[in-house]
């Protein structure tokens, strides 16, 4: 295959090639050159099973800062190592916990990220100066051979824009980076949606710094210990300071909480309530209301909220002919298919010129603890207060 070429849009330096790949079997030949590309410090999106990654090689510090620049992420937000086989783990990181093996064990490979300490090898530039490093070893067999054929541990971020909802499509990744990177893998729509869940397991108990489709639920049964809930209090300190043997005497933050993320170009309100029901009618109510106002409203909701959107009653406050866009995610109570759709919904009823979003929230419990943390995130997390913002 040819080499990507590199003409002269200091913007879109490059001719974004893009690889097909199939995501459950993918043929090796078809990822030899993205592979080659990646081993020579060169940045290549990729599929993995929760978003699309941006991937380059992480004992590169020139390949690694040319992912901060392709993003415009700021430089002290850490990045994920990803490897091909749990047998990797142990190369990057300076101490693999007990904790940090039993959850390999239980959740490896899979949509799970852990911190530990880091590795010496790993170039500073990664782990934005921390002593800690994230390492996740994905399940997408598109992001496993991609790696065993680079045959380098790859670092990789969401492959968006900052600030832009992650990528769950290659679309979203040519929409944010067409022009700026010399390779893209397109193996289809991502299975979970949602980014990784990220964990602390260099201290005895699991610390969520980012709830994911590995929930909390999962890792109490895993490790019979109830997991902190890190990601509630990005304010406090971070969780390795100055001070040895006191690692969670306060929540441990993640850097990347600080910023916001996530975001449409819309207004994103959060449609909340104890119940399913509840939460319909509050989508309806707040599509009404910013109707009232003039406003060109997009809608994510559960199937039976839009079915209702027919009924003359709420027609007359919610005509349809004033909804730009209404996005359907299924049955109410599914916060899989919720999270599923999530991102690629926000980017959706972007483009349809939306100027409020009424997202119609889940169930506080399993993934739809994550849903809610990226739907407020969305909604309205800016700068140090980032998810502690109001809903509705
Ligand atoms: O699902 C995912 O995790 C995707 C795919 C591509 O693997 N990647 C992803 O990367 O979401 P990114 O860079 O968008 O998010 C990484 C998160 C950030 O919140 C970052 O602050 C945190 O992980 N992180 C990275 N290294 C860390 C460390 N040493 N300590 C604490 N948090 C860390
Ligand atoms: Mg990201």
């Amino acid at each position: 295959m040819d080499a990507p070429r590199a003409p002269s849009d200091p913007d879109a330096p490059y001719e974004t090639l893009t690889v097909a790949a199939d995501p459950r079997a993918p043929r090796e030949d078809r990822l030899a050159g993205p592979a080659a590309a990646l081993r020579d410090g060169g940045l290549v999106a990729f599929p993995t099973e929760t978003v699309y990654g941006l991937g380059a090689d992480a004992f590169s510090e020139t390949a690694v800062a040319a992912v901060f620049a392709a993003k415009g992420r700021p430089a002290d937000n850490p990045l994920i190592v990803h490897v091909a086989d749990v047998e990797a783990v142990d190369a990057l990181a300076a101490e693999v916990t007990p904790l940090a093996r039993t959850l390999l064990d239980a959740f490896a490979p899979g949509p799970l990220t852990l911190v530990l300490r880091k590795s010496p090898r790993i170039p500073a530039i990664v782990t934005a100066g921390l002593d800690t490093v994230a390492i996740r070893v994905p399940s997408h067999p598109v992001a496993r051979a991609l790696i065993r054929l680079a045959g380098v541990p790859v670092a990789a971020p969401s492959a968006n824009r900052s600030g832009r909802p992650s990528p769950t499509r290659a679309e979203h990744v040519l929409e944010d980076l067409d022009g700026r990177i010399p390779w893209l893998v397109d193996g289809g729509p991502c299975d979970v949606g949602l980014e990784s869940t990220v964990v602390d397991a260099t201290g005895d108990v699991p610390v969520i710094l980012r709830p994911g489709a590995v929930t909390a639920e999962h890792l109490r049964m895993a490790t019979g210990l109830d997991p902190v809930e890190g990601y509630l209090h990005p304010a406090s300190p971070a969780p390795h300071g100055d001070a040895p043997g006191a690692p969670f005497a306060a929540a441990p933050r993640s850097p990347g909480l600080k910023y916001r993320h996530y975001a449409p170009r819309a207004r994103v309100l959060v449609a909340d309530g104890p119940d399913d029901d509840a939460r319909a009618d509050r989508t309806l109510a707040l599509a009404a209301e910013a109707i009232a106002d003039g406003r060109r409203v997009g809608i994510l909701a559960a199937h039976d909220t839009l079915l209702s959107l027919s009924c003359p009653l709420v027609a007359s406050a919610v005509p349809r002919g004033k909804v730009v866009l209404s996005v359907d995610w299924g049955r109410a109570g599914d916060a899989l298919a919720a999270s599923a759709m999530l991102f690629d919904a926000l980017r959706r009823l972007d483009e349809a010129g939306a100027e409020v979003i009424v997202v119609q929230s889940v169930e506080p419990a399993g993934i739809g603890t994550a849903f809610r943390n990226r739907l407020e995130k969305a909604a309205g997390g800016r700068g140090e207060t980032d998810g502690e913002e109001e809903g509705p």
